[in-house]
């Protein structure tokens, strides 16, 4: 297995996902916790240095154990993994200035002697890279050469070939290096690994994790039925089996059938304790005349954690929240992973749950990304309908139901996104679409309908391709699409007579209506 030293990088995480990417087993740990003792129980078979926003040129700026030297193993420093590297042994690092910092897209050239760990690379003479640095290393350490070299980084691509020591000092993890996968590829390579860790392999090494935490004790999930939620669930389930309940609060808000498909699969696919809390009377009731956008988002939240903790309170011994936090949630506020100063930042729906309630976080989807997590899930069983589920809100269809939420407006609403949803399907376009749903507006219009003057409520159909959801372009539909699917929707929902398509992108739009 591969080790990464944790110098606080914001995207040390990348340095994983792109080892995962090449089946290669790896594990961050915080410099603070890598001693020589800690070394000598992990036997990494290869190192990596991450970046850091530290300076090395101060005193008692964060530091390898000199141990690391003597293993024998490849090392590879990135940013100021380079120049902890050159300074420990032997060579010089500058504070920066402004004329030597450099920071964002720059070009590296190769010198004339071509190494392994630049297979593949300068075929086009030159290879783009991004530096972020303020530091740069003056003079390298007995044993370097330059293999790379860059405007403000002389020092760009620097190798000990004999002790397999690499240092570069941009960041080739990030997308801004396009072809910085490959240095990685030759990296692992002449270190030795052969790339077939898979998936398979880090679900166990999760349920190890996760056994290791909690011990004997009891956790509870707050289940939504989104991907998260449920990989984080199975997980635990495969973990710690009857140690496990999860809560599936039903606040009236969901989808046609959505609750009772949820709990069947979870009940009948996996026997997991699942409390169905149905507290849908409760939320509408307190909903009740309610128009104020975020009003009623103030009102779901805080009737989520009450009503979360009263049947967490009835499970005994419970010391444990799982949550399906990702890294992209936790990505601007950690700044060392796993380490002691991480700040949390609470998954939105279940803010403020664990302080609230005295409780110890599993999260073992944090140094995940969402498409490794589908793939996770994929791997523990989940339907492939499950995974490939579009987003959905938690506040769920208070927020596409502009104004005042009637129960005869939901049953509208439910209906209606079943008709779209079953269209876009029968399309073939489900998987195209980031995200599509029925909105109910706050308005009646006139309508014709056999012989008879009409007066319903109009819809709005929202469709929208994103990639993270903080922007989005509105899905481009045929007029064929559009008309079959307006003329299905107020054929076979009763109390719709018109029907409109949002063609508003985000920005200026959001995707929800409210
Ligand atoms: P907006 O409407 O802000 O939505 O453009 C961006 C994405 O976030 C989802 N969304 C939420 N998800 N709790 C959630 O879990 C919420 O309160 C919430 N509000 C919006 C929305 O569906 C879209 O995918």
């Amino acid at each position: 297995r591969l080790l990464i030293i944790d110098f606080g990088s914001q995207v040390t995480q990348l340095i994983a996902r792109r080892l995962r990417e090449l089946n290669v087993y790896c594990e961050i740990h915080p410099y603070q916790k890598v001693t020589e003792t800690f070394l000598t129980a992990f036997s990494p078979k290869a190192v990596i240095f991450s970046g850091g926003p530290d300076s090395v040129v101060r005193d008692g700026s964060p530091r390898p154990p000199k141990a690391v030297y003597d293993l024998g193993v490849p090392i590879l420093g990135i940013c100021y993994g380079q120049q902890v590297m050159m300074q420990d042994l032997g060579g010089t690092v500058e504070a920066g200035e402004s004329h030597t910092a450099e920071f964002g897209r720059a070009y590296v050239t190769p010198t004339e002697q071509r190494i392994d760990l630049l297979n593949g690379w300068f075929l086009d003479g030159r290879e783009q890279v991004w530096m972020s640095h303020g530091d740069h290393v003056s003079k390298l350490a007995p044993g370097f050469e330059v293999y790379g070299t860059s405007p403000g980084a002389p020092f760009a691509i620097t190798a000990d070939l004999d002790r397999r020591f690499f240092a570069v000092q941009f960041h080739p993890e990030v997308h801004h290096t396009p072809n910085g996968a490959t240095l990685y590829e030759n990296f692992v390579k002449l270190a030795g690994f052969s790339g077939d860790w898979t998936m398979g392999a880090y679900r166990e090494e999760m349920i190890q994790k996760i056994r290791d935490q909690v011990g004997d004790k009891n956790v509870i999930c707050a289940l939504s039925g989104g991907v998260d939620s449920s990989v984080t669930g199975i997980l635990l389930h495969e973990a710690i089996g009857e140690q496990l309940t999860c809560v599936f609060v039903d606040h009236g808000l969901l989808r046609l059938n959505e609750a009772e498909q949820v709990v069947k699969m979870f009940r009948e696919n996996y026997n997991l304790k699942l409390i169905h809390a149905d507290e849908s009377e409760l939320f509408l009731g307190e909903l009740e005349g309610v128009s104020d956008p975020e009003t009623k988002r103030k009102i779901i939240g805080k009737l989520f954690i009450d009503v979360f903790q009263k049947y967490a309170n009835e499970i005994e011994g419970a010391e444990f929240l799982a949550q399906g936090t990702l890294y992209p949630d936790v990505i601007e506020s950690v700044s060392f992973s796993g380490g002691p100063s991480v700040t949390i930042k609470s998954h939105h729906n279940v803010g403020g749950l664990p302080e609230k309630m005295g409780l110890k976080l599993v999260e073992p989807l944090r140094e995940l990304f969402k498409d490794e997590v589908r793939a996770l899930g994929h791997e523990l069983g989940l339907p492939a309908s499950f995974i490939g589920r579009h987003p959905f809100p938690g506040p769920g269809l208070a927020i596409r139901c502009p104004g005042e939420i009637t129960r005869e407006k939901l049953e509208i609403l439910r209906k209606a996104d079943a008709v779209y949803i079953d269209q876009i399907r029968k399309h073939g376009l489900y998987d195209e679409i980031w995200q599509a749903f029925a909105a109910i507006l706050p308005m009646r219009t006139v309508g014709v309908m056999g012989d008879g003057r009409t007066y319903d409520y109009a819809l709005a159909l929202r469709a929208v391709n994103s990639v993270d959801g903080m922007t989005a372009d509105y899905y481009p539909f045929t007029h064929e699409f559009l008309g079959e699917t307006s003329t299905r929707i107020i054929n076979e929902v009763k109390g719709v007579n018109r029907v409109f398509y949002d063609c508003t992108s985000k920005p200026p739009g959001t995707i929800e209506l409210e």
